[in-house]
């Protein structure tokens, strides 16, 4: 630790460098006042960001799971903005030890689920989420960024469409065909549901400009952009393909049991909040989304998520 002399001298070279007053400064620093944990935080906004539709208790606990799991979210989006903006000087124990990060934050959300299938009662979800529709899970912004920003568009695209993209398919055509579209559209007509149009309404725009800043340095680039000695470390790759199955096979199934327990609790088949074909679009072994597909022989990928 500095002297006090080194702290006051390394202060006035600080602002002097800025063609700044640095006794104004330490002026502001005696005037300001003791910080607290509850500024800090900002705890108390925190706490009134949980405004229920219904009267129904465990609306609470649902609102609350939500805004936890976009607090992880943004955790990973914050480390992988890290790995991002290093593409042109990574090495492979910073990347790891980011992919580490991102690997526990998933185990957080994945291993949680619990908190609703086991904290929140069936009957009172049934009656909540009537007061919620349009709105789903599905129009996670942050969700779909997180995505982008692993991985290349096309490895994004609906498993049934993706052989027709060329070098010559123009993003906003991508757009269309990425493998979430396909579960709002209804598939005669491809009219989008009220959940994707308004999601679209709010956030296409936003998550075009996302695809374009991530397209040359997404985590698949990263890894795409080190020397060839290093694209063959052992480690790297394991980490990079264990980050794919946890959160494109061990998320995606904690989900899929977690819908499975309310949208099955009446004896048959329900509709989600969002309306898809759920079953069907989130079981992994369907839509067989990897980030990495480079990583995996053409065996694993052919029996994605028949394991589980
Ligand atoms: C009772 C709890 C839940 C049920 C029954 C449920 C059900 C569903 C269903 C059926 C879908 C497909 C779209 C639709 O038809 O609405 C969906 C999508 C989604 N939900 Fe949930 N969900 C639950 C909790 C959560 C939680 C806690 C999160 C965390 C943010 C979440 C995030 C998502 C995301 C990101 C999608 C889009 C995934 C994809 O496109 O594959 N859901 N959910």
């Amino acid at each position: 630790m500095k002297s006090q002399e080194e702290l006051v001298e390394a202060i006035k070279e600080k602002y002097e460098a800025r063609g700044q007053n640095p006794n104004t400064h330490l002026e502001g620093l005696y005037h300001s006042k003791p910080i607290n944990y509850w500024e800090y935080c900002q705890i108390e906004t925190l706490l009134t960001l949980q405004s229920t539709r219904t009267n129904i208790p465990d609306e609470k606990i649902f609102i609350m799971y939500h805004q936890i799991n976009e607090l992880l979210f943004k955790m990973v989006m914050h480390e992988v903005k890290q790995v991002a903006s290093k593409i042109d000087e990574l090495d492979v124990p910073y990347f790891i030890s980011k992919l580490g990060r991102i690997k526990r934050y998933f185990n957080v959300l994945t291993s949680s689920y619990d908190i609703m299938t086991e904290g929140m009662e069936v009957k009172q979800y049934m009656e909540f989420r009537t007061a919620l529709m349009p709105a789903s899970g599905f129009q996670s912004a942050q969700y779909r960024m997180l995505e982008l920003c692993f991985t290349d568009i096309d490895n994004l695209i609906d498993n049934r469409y993706r052989h027709t993209v060329t070098s010559d398919t123009k993003l906003k055509d991508k757009f269309e065909m990425l493998y979430w579209q396909g579960a709002m559209k209804d598939p005669k007509t491809g009219v989008k549901s009220d959940t994707l149009r308004l999601f679209e309404e709010k956030y296409k725009h936003k998550l075009i400009g996302f695809t374009k800043e991530y397209q040359d340095s997404n985590i698949l680039k990263c890894y795409q952009s080190l020397s060839k000695e290093d694209q063959q470390s052992e480690e790297l790759i394991e980490a990079l393909r264990d980050m794919d199955y946890t959160i494109n096979v061990e998320w995606v199934m904690s989900h899929y049991r977690t819908a499975e327990k309310y949208l099955e609790s009446t004896g048959k088949t329900e509709a989600a909040t969002g309306g898809s074909p759920w079953k069907k679009y989130m079981h992994p072994k369907y839509q067989k989304r990897i980030f990495f597909p480079q990583l995996w022989s053409q065996e694993e990928i052919e029996n994605w998520g028949h394991d589980v």
